[in-house]
């Protein structure tokens, strides 16, 4: 794992959307994996802010994101598919026809599953932006998740709901449940960049980097994966060791 320490998120966002806005220029139909949540958002402006000054296009690009609530319509304000709209999609000239994100709200999630899988595997990811949960979550991958999981309906963790009910009016309206890519399917991808802020990542970035690779961390699964570089500002790399 490639390990990258910044002063401050405006900084780390600058650089992480480097390694996107690059393979999208040397590759204009590549396959990029998203992700939602907080640990992005930085990453999305800088991409917003390069497509409407340099015009970078995203035209022919092909997206998978990461994971979905699940049992909520994807025009709920809460749902990925919203978030990605939202945040990112709408403001550049990606084509709504390759853009892929599971759907939650199905009555046939083991074929929703299934379709996805085979997507994946047929459409191999050539960057794969992840964030990571304060409990070593991958995607919607909870601890305790086979590292040779594919895309699939988890139940989410306790924590994982309360830490997400910022985004809801109340902890209750949170799903209970998503649908998200496997462990095997993210490190199927040719290369993960992750990105974590703040202190309260900090422990769960240690044990990715430096604990055992053991399915108590999910993220630890990442240091199997041989490009993998870490998006870290200096508060969320606070229990590293000094190289
Ligand atoms: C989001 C996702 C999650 C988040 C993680 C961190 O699509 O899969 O794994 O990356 O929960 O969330 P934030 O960035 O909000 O701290």
């Amino acid at each position: 794992m490639k390990i990258k320490v910044f002063d401050n998120y405006e900084e780390l966002s600058k650089n992480a959307a480097l390694e996107i806005i690059n393979q999208v220029k040397s590759n204009p139909e590549s396959v990029i994996g998203f992700a939602t949540g907080s640990s992005p958002m930085g990453l999305y402006n800088e991409l917003i802010n390069d497509y409407k000054l340099n015009n970078t296009s995203y035209r022919n690009i092909l997206s998978f994101n990461l994971d979905e609530y699940f049992g909520i319509d994807r025009n709920h304000s809460q749902s990925y598919y919203h978030f990605m709209h939202t945040n990112l999609f709408k403001h550049i000239d990606i084509d709504d026809k390759n853009v892929n994100i599971p759907s939650g709200y199905t009555n046939n999630v083991k074929l929703e599953c299934e379709a996805y899988n085979k997507k994946l595997d047929k459409n191999p990811i050539d960057v794969q932006i992840l964030g990571i949960g304060r409990n070593g979550h991958i995607g919607f991958n909870e601890p305790g998740t086979k590292f040779d999981s594919v895309t699939h309906q988890v139940e989410l963790d306790e924590n994982t709901r309360i830490d997400n009910a910022r985004f809801f009016s109340s902890l209750e309206e949170v799903p209970t449940q998503a649908v998200t890519m496997g462990i095997k399917n993210i490190l199927n991808s040719k290369k993960v960049i992750l990105i974590a802020s703040g202190e309260n990542k900090a422990d769960a970035v240690y044990s990715m980097i430096n604990g055992p690779v053991d399915q108590s961390c999910p993220a630890s699964a990442l240091q199997m994966h041989d490009n993998v570089v870490v998006f870290l500002d200096k508060f969320a790399a606070k229990k590293l060791k000094k190289a």
